[in-house]
């Protein structure tokens, strides 16, 4: 155990001694994902602005990061509590926060947008970011299901667009996507493939296809499920304990959309439903609808398929 935190220990400074292919992030949305990139940037010895709507949202993202942080710190540095505090402090000083994007962009090298899953209010954000970001910064969305190319014709630098998807708990989930559009430039890829090396997860890419990999697999499956208790086959409690009991997977499927956020599935559902509408995996749920309607969006609400209520 003290041999793998020292070499934890080790590969962490080597990390932070290399230089990072950015420098400067900017964090667009501190919520669920955006939060966790922020951590995960800054921990990795980036300078980050994470940006929101407003301070008070702002400053619980800021003790949501604080508090994963320990979690991290805890485990990585049992042996040395003093290194893992130094850590915690060290990573909290690397993030700033704002209100207005447009203040911090003006020197940043990439953009990271984490926002409301909408492809109309994206594109506002970025046609806005176009006017001030200098020529070399990059941007990139987090979108789960949006093509990139889409988000892209907001902005006149496509060769210097793309995508990173991060995965929820974004400090513990190990993968990231990254997406090129046919205009992104073999120089921005390259990029964005070593940025991931840089904040330590291990990528994958593909086509700007809705849903990338993990999504287009794991969205309709966790539908799927929703219909399946639609049609009162099972309990939601019989299906999550069948697929992690049967199939392995560490949360499952009402669990996991009450995770990510049942407002987040539903955007998600509605725009492929809107584009694909012919195809049956993508069709809406009326009882995903109604929770969404009765404002029950998961964990970050206290209810959703279950209570979290204390
Ligand atoms: N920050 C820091 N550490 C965290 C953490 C966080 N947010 N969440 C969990 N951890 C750590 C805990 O400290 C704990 O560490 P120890 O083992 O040292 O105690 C460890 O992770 C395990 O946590 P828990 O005991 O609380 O719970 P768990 O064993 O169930 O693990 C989990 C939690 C990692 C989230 C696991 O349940 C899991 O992998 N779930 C599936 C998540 C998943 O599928 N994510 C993808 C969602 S889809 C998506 O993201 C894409 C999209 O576009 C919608
Ligand atoms: P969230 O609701 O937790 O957070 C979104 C945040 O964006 C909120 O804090 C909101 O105030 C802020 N916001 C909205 N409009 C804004 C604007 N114009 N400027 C600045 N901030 C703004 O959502 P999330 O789960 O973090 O999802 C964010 C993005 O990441 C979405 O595109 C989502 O599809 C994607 N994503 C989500 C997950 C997941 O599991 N939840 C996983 C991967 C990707």
């Amino acid at each position: 155990m003290a041999n793998l935190c020292k070499t934890f220990v080790r590969s962490f400074a080597s990390s932070a001694q290399r230089a990072n292919v950015f420098n400067h992030v900017t964090v667009i949305g501190g919520g669920l994902m955006g939060s966790g990139i922020a951590q995960v940037a800054a921990s990795t010895g980036h300078t980050v602005v994470m940006v929101d709507q407003n301070n008070t949202i702002l400053a619980k993202s800021t003790s949501n990061i604080q508090k994963s942080l320990e979690r991290v710190a805890k485990k990585k540095f049992a042996e040395n509590p003093g290194a893992g505090e130094q850590f915690v402090k060290d990573t909290m000083g690397r993030i700033t926060t704002a209100t207005s994007p447009t203040t911090c962009v003006s020197h940043t090298d990439l953009v990271i947008e984490a926002i409301v899953e909408n492809l109309d209010i994206k594109k506002k954000l970025f046609r806005e970011l176009e006017a001030i970001a200098p020529e070399h910064t990059v941007f990139t969305s987090n979108t789960s299901s949006i093509p990139i190319g889409d988000i892209a014709v907001a902005s006149k630098r496509k060769d210097r667009f793309g995508g990173l998807h991060f995965f929820n708990p974004v400090p513990m989930m190990k993968l990231l996507e990254v997406i090129r559009i046919p205009a992104t430039s073999d120089a921005t890829f390259d990029k964005l493939l070593g940025f991931g090396k840089d904040v330590g997860k291990v990528t994958v890419s593909c086509k700007d296809t809705p849903g990338f990999i993990v999504n287009r697999l794991l969205v309709p499956y966790m539908m799927e499920a929703i219909r399946l208790v639609e049609r009162g086959d099972a309990s939601t409690r019989d299906v999550d304990t069948a697929m992690k009991l049967g199939a392995g997977y560490p949360m499952g499927p009402f669990e996991l959309s009450d995770y990510v956020g049942l407002d987040t599935m539903k955007f998600i559902l509605d725009g492929w439903c809107q584009n694909y509408p012919d195809n049956p995996l993508f069709q809406r749920s009326p009882l995903l609808d109604k929770y969404v309607a009765q404002g029950k969006l998961g964990v970050k609400t206290g209810e959703g398929f279950y209570s979290y209520k204390k």
